[in-house]
């Protein structure tokens, strides 16, 4: 393993992802570590503007559509991250395990198609580690309707995130040596420990 990771966070919207990535990145910076940090859909400047195309309330393409924009956002990502791939820790808030999740569990459309366009895209790029964020059905409910207007994927129904939540689970069942699942239904400062303390294996 290398000790300037690649590791991804992931999960459905309300699990806690976006808070505990942020949480390492401020750790890194005290440990004056080198890092990147981005999300997807989102990243460079070209990315960000897909983001806004995607993720606008107002938007409703089809479901192929929805797959050609999120991994032409990634496309803008990744020659950045290839830039740094081995150089710098890169952290990133979602990649293609939610490609797999969303996309294919979620919506159905075809796992080879998704899979053939990520690794073209990825080519040598691999992920290292991946913190899976999951969230029981009730809080689940209870975090959506706290969200209901962010996003155009905030009205879907629980049951569609619960098909999504599966799929992640599925996908990390396959690798557990490569994932590590964080319940966020526990104690928020007991789930930092547990990822800080697996970072530092990681560098
Ligand atoms: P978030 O960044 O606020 O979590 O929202 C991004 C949304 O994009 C979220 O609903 C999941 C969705 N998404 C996909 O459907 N497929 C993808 O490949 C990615 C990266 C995100």
């Amino acid at each position: 393993m290398s000790n300037k990771p690649v590791i991804i966070f992931e999960g459905i919207e309300g699990s806690g992802k976006s808070h505990h990535i942020s949480n390492v990145a401020k750790y890194l910076k005290k440990k004056k570590l080198k890092f990147i940090k981005i999300r997807e859909p989102g990243g460079s400047l070209n990315s960000e503007k897909i983001r806004k195309l995607i993720l606008n309330k107002k938007s409703d393409f089809n479901k192929i559509t929805d797959l050609l924009l999120y991994l032409a956002s990634r496309s803008e990502n990744i020659k950045q991250l290839k830039k740094h791939y081995k150089k710098k820790i890169i952290l990133i808030d979602r990649f293609v395990d939610s490609t797999i999740a969303y996309q294919h569990y979620g919506f159905g459309v075809n796992i080879k198609l998704i899979k053939f366009l990520n690794d073209f895209l990825l080519k040598d790029f691999k992920v290292d580690y991946t913190f899976l964020n999951i969230v029981s059905k009730k809080n689940m409910i209870n975090r959506l309707k706290l969200r209901k207007s962010l996003n155009r994927y905030d009205k879907f129904n629980s049951k569609f995130y619960e098909n999504v939540q599966r799929g992640f689970l599925l996908i990390a069942n396959k690798k557990k040596r490569k994932y590590k699942i964080i319940n966020s239904n526990l104690d928020i400062k007991l789930n930092q420990n547990i990822i800080i303390k697996k970072i530092n294996t990681l560098l």
